[in-house]
């Protein structure tokens, strides 16, 4: 559960050497200065962060650099002359120094035109309630809260607010709207119902804001603890069509004659939850919210089978590159994870149903390699069915898949199989050129030990290797 705000905590906070050097900096130059927003925010949640804002009305860089003089050598300074702001990294700790800013937008981008303000100005500006606390820093001052909002108050609630009228605040910078869904999701707070019906009437807006921004909120949703408040959210607002469609087609249940399926995009919210208490394996849980993206393509409705998905793994792990491209996520070796994840998502489960064969497993070993223990928390996810008795049977299956995986893996090490005869050794022995028939060869040396005809060695694999040759007519040049 989420603490309540503390005042002690942030006096406790205050002591910091760090606050007493800018608070004596800040006094000599005569500067009014505070810590602000999100830093401030966390004190209150007794979640610290090593990232500190502080705003100063006047120049920020001025500051900056008065507080590296100070804190000499250990500190380093970095001032970006053309955002008129400095940083200073002391240890792990960074601080940046911003001057107070009255900002005012316009319609097609979210960069603002900027002039120096005072405090109110600047708190004016800031998104939340929660997010616009500041904590004055002047020896006369020391400690003060500067809470115009009631961002106390909404701490207290679990409410996210933005400070002026809604429409203004993501009208200006629509990423806002993802911000506040983002922390709603993160800390487990409300969206107050003026803000949220903002949203919907602004969704449109998030069209000026780039796929990278929108990608980083969507980590940040996915490494919450509970994701699917996120995305109930995304959905709500009408937010979700414009940055996801394909998450938002997994949501409705048909019924024909009598017969419905389940609503996928609950189900797969309830996975991605069960998924999120089980790991914090961020691209594990990517293939969690995408590991039924195929069905909506492959939905058909058969008289004697009822509603069917077939290949939704194939189609969804295909599906994937071009999700990937489009919305900014890499598409690197962690795509090809995911794809992997979603491809083989259905083959623990379905082996769980039938007689577990050693070459079954040893099959699924080959194919999810060092990825096999994700696997089967993927697949263990998966169970969201509401009849106990179901999920009861379905882990025990699945404890027995678990031992026999580890049973043919500690005896055939199969895991990250590379056949033992190469493609070359076979164009070698024969004096074949790179053709099918070198293929076929080293693919039915890969299936007989699979299928466990032969063990998983050199010399078997070489005799094996001559028998098919003289059954497909090859000769051996020695
Ligand atoms: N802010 C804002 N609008 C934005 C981004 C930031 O008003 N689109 C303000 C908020 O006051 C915020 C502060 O700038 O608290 C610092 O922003 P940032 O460091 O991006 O976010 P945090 O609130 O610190 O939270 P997090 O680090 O989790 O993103």
């Amino acid at each position: 559960m989420f603490s309540k705000p503390d005042k002690d905590f942030m006096q406790e906070f205050l002591q910091d050497n760090i606050f007493k050097i800018i608070s004596e900096a800040a006094d000599e130059q005569q500067q009014e200065c505070y810590v602000i927003g999100g830093f401030v925010r966390d004190i209150f949640l007794k979640r610290p962060s090593k990232d500190i804002d502080v705003v100063v009305v006047g120049s920020g860089i001025a500051l900056a650099e008065k507080v590296a003089l100070k804190l000499g050598k250990k500190a380093k300074l970095t001032v970006f002359k053309n955002f008129g702001t400095a940083q200073v990294k002391l240890n792990d700790l960074e601080v940046e120094f911003v001057g107070a800013r009255k900002e005012s937008y316009q319609r097609d981008s979210r960069k603002p035109i900027v002039e120096d303000g005072t405090l109110e100005d600047d708190q004016n500006r800031r998104d939340f309630t929660i997010n616009a606390l500041a904590i004055c820093l002047n020896k006369d001052r020391y400690g003060e809260l500067v809470d115009p909002f009631g961002g106390i108050e909404d701490l207290k609630n679990f409410v996210i607010r933005t400070p002026l009228n809604p429409d203004i605040t993501f009208s200006d910078d629509p990423l806002r709207m993802m911000r506040g869904i983002r922390f709603s999701a993160q800390l487990g707070f409300f969206i107050e119902t003026n803000t949220f019906d903002a949203i919907v009437r602004n969704k449109e807006r998030i069209e000026i804001i780039s796929k990278e921004r929108i990608a980083d909120e969507l980590n940040k949703i996915m490494a919450s603890r509970k994701p699917s408040v996120g995305f109930i959210l995304l959905e709500k607002t009408g937010l979700l069509e414009l940055i996801f469609p394909e998450v938002l087609a997994l949501k409705g249940a048909e019924t024909k004659d009598g017969i419905g399926h389940k609503d996928n995009f609950y189900h797969t919210l309830a996975v991605l939850d069960g998924l999120c208490e089980m790991t914090d394996n961020l691209w594990l849980r990517w293939a969690a919210l995408l590991h039924d993206i195929g069905k909506p393509r492959t939905k058909r409705f058969d008289s004697r089978l009822g509603w069917t998905f077939h290949n939704h793994n194939f189609i969804g792990e295909k599906m994937i590159p071009e999700i990937f491209r489009k919305m900014k996520l890499p598409t690197n070796e962690k795509m090809k994870y995911v794809q992997k994840m979603v491809s083989l998502h259905m083959r623990p489960i379905v082996l769980s149903e039938e007689e577990i064969t050693d070459s079954a497993i040893r099959r699924l070993l080959f194919e999810a390699g060092d990825d096999i223990d994700d696997l089967m928390t993927l697949c263990e996810a998966d169970i969201t069915s509401k009849n106990p008795e179901k999920v009861k049977r379905f882990r025990s299956n699945f404890q027995l898949v678990r031992n026999k995986l580890k049973e043919i893996e500690e005896k055939d090490r199969v895991r990250n199989f590379q056949p033992p005869i190469s493609g070359q050794e076979i164009m070698e022995t024969f004096n074949l050129p790179a053709s099918a028939i070198v293929g076929d060869i080293k693919m039915r040396i890969k299936d007989a030990i699979l299928d466990g005809i032969i063990p998983n060695e050199y010399k078997a694999a070489h005799a094996y290797m001559l028998q098919i040759a003289k059954e497909l007519g090859v000769t051996d040049k020695k």
